[in-house]
């Protein structure tokens, strides 16, 4: 049997694509409550209104308008999958197929529904208690993500997001006040959900500039010094803390042989992957960075303190989202996939989902030896999962034997990487139950072992069942990873 004995089996989810409860108890808004529905063609658009009342929609707030709600339009995460209202249910659910571990975020608005007062929202307080209340029961242990893709809007649009140094302080108040208030009830914690997209996002825009280069890698900065100050408070506050970097792991390929493809492919590594892990768990810069910078005439606010805090807050584990890997070329193939936010050549040796991501187990297991290798910290694999089209029969019952595939592959090269030397500590699948897509804002792109009733225009019951790769979950945890096996 390859997997530890104590291996932490789990489910992931985040707060605003499940949580919904959006305006409940005292919650303020967050950038994801202004982002309308999307496709696998269509992107996401914010709304937003001008002070003369003119109102609209398009890929971000244009310049001197403000993020609005506006009648008429659908926001999928408002309601998410209700997980504010339902979490008892859920969380017995997770309880019946066994989870160790639990992955949630909080939401950043509901604890400051600004972001910069000084006290925070006790009634959201009181619901993180309640559900870790119910985690323990279960003898379930909470994987708590401070920030995964929700800022509050009010920092966005009045101190400007995180290219304002002061939002540092506004994250670390908040971090603070989490190992407070949960000390005894949470003790895994990860600082930033895929905190590397912030670069990989530019490529998606073929048109990015060296002042938006300049732009998301100061905002990296912050991020980074505010991640390594909440590491040293965490510790402070509770020595059993324990607290991970969270990267968006993708492995890429070259598509050919051409040496300027090997080049571009390590490259690729080097901007999108390992410059976030190397300041996150080695507590510096890389050499490759100043090769970046140069590349898009980036100048950096970096004082001699920032650097002294990331010497001093570097992270207890390394986690990472893997779905897919990509192909990287500096050839012309005109045949591009996207992927969890990127975009890459397509590779021949692999099939693709129904939203053209590369289903490649043997991808997670090259990334698991590489990193462990790079790192020497123990490793999380806390999203992994399948992206489909579910049909909830008239009996209630749904068949994912494509969802069972998918993982049973996945599990077994996360066997041969922990055979191989890698300690892996924990996975947690994405989107355990059912909730709206971060990419697409769609309900139809469904991950989850558990089925909930909602669809793509907000109609449903919000009903759960259970789907056959729950009952398959239950038994790889029972067995501990060693019975993979489906029968229908
Ligand atoms: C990761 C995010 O990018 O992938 C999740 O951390 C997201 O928030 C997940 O939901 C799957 O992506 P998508 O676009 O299918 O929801």
């Amino acid at each position: 049997m390859s997997f530890p004995k104590d291996f932490l089996w789990g489910g992931a989810t985040a707060a605003n694509q499940v949580e919904g409860g959006y305006d409940a108890d005292g919650r303020g808004l967050s950038v994801m409550d202004i982002s309308t529905a999307g496709s696998l063609h269509a992107r996401r658009q914010v709304t937003y209104a001008f002070p003369d009342g003119t109102t609209g929609k398009a890929a971000s707030v244009p310049e001197g308008a403000h993020g609005a709600i506006l009648p008429g339009e659908y926001y999928p995460n408002h309601v998410g999958s209700d997980f504010y209202h339902h979490y008892k249910e859920d969380i017995a659910l997770f309880a019946e197929m066994g989870f160790k571990l639990f992955r949630m975020s909080i939401s950043w608005s509901r604890i400051f529904p600004k972001g910069d007062e000084d006290q925070p929202n006790q009634d959201g307080l009181d619901f993180y208690h309640n559900v870790f209340a119910e985690l323990h029961k279960y003898g379930i242990e909470p994987l708590v993500t401070i920030s995964h893709y929700e800022t509050p809007l009010y920092l966005e649009e009045h101190y400007n997001g995180w290219n304002n140094r002061k939002m540092i302080n506004f994250y670390v108040h908040y971090a603070e006040t989490l190992f407070k208030e949960f000390k005894g009830e949470v003790t895994y914690w990860l600082t930033f959900n895929e905190i590397n997209t912030t670069i990989m996002f530019l490529d998606l825009f073929a048109t990015a500039s060296d002042a938006d280069y300049n732009k998301a890698y100061q905002q990296l900065h912050y991020q980074y010094v505010a991640s390594a100050k909440a590491v040293q408070a965490a510790h402070a506050i509770d020595p059993n803390n324990q607290v991970g970097c969270m990267i968006c792991g993708i492995t890429t390929y070259p598509l050919t042989p051409d040496p300027k493809d090997i080049l571009k492919n390590r490259y690729t590594w080097e901007t999108n992957i390992f410059y976030s892990g190397d300041v996150q768990c080695k507590g510096e810069y890389p050499s490759f960075a100043k090769r970046l910078w140069r590349e898009h005439n980036v100048d950096l606010d970096i004082t001699d303190d920032d650097l002294a805090t990331l010497k001093a807050g570097t992270v207890d584990i390394y986690t990472f989202s893997y779905y897919m890997s990509s192909a990287v070329t500096t050839h012309d193939t005109g045949d591009q996939v996207g992927g969890n936010f990127s975009i890459g050549a397509k590779n021949p040796y692999l099939e693709y989902s129904q939203w053209e991501w590369a289903d490649d187990p043997m991808g997670l297991k090259y990334y698991l030896e590489l990193i462990y290798d790079r790192y020497h910290l123990p490793v999380m694999v806390v999203e992994n999962g399948l992206g489909a089209i579910d049909k909830l029969e008239a009996d209630g019952s749904v068949h994912d034997p494509y969802r069972i595939d998918y993982m049973q592959k996945h599990i077994a090269a996360m066997e041969q990487a922990i055979e191989n030397g890698v300690d892996l500590h924990g996975y947690t699948s994405w989107g355990c139950i059912d909730l709206v897509s971060a990419g697409t804002g769609q309900m139809s792109k469904r991950y989850g072992f558990i089925y909930v009733d909602r669809d793509d225009e907000g109609n449903g019951s919000l009903k759960r069942y259970r789907k056959d790769s729950f009952n398959w979950y239950k038994q790889v945890i029972a067995s501990n990873g060693a019975d993979l096996h489906y029968t229908d």
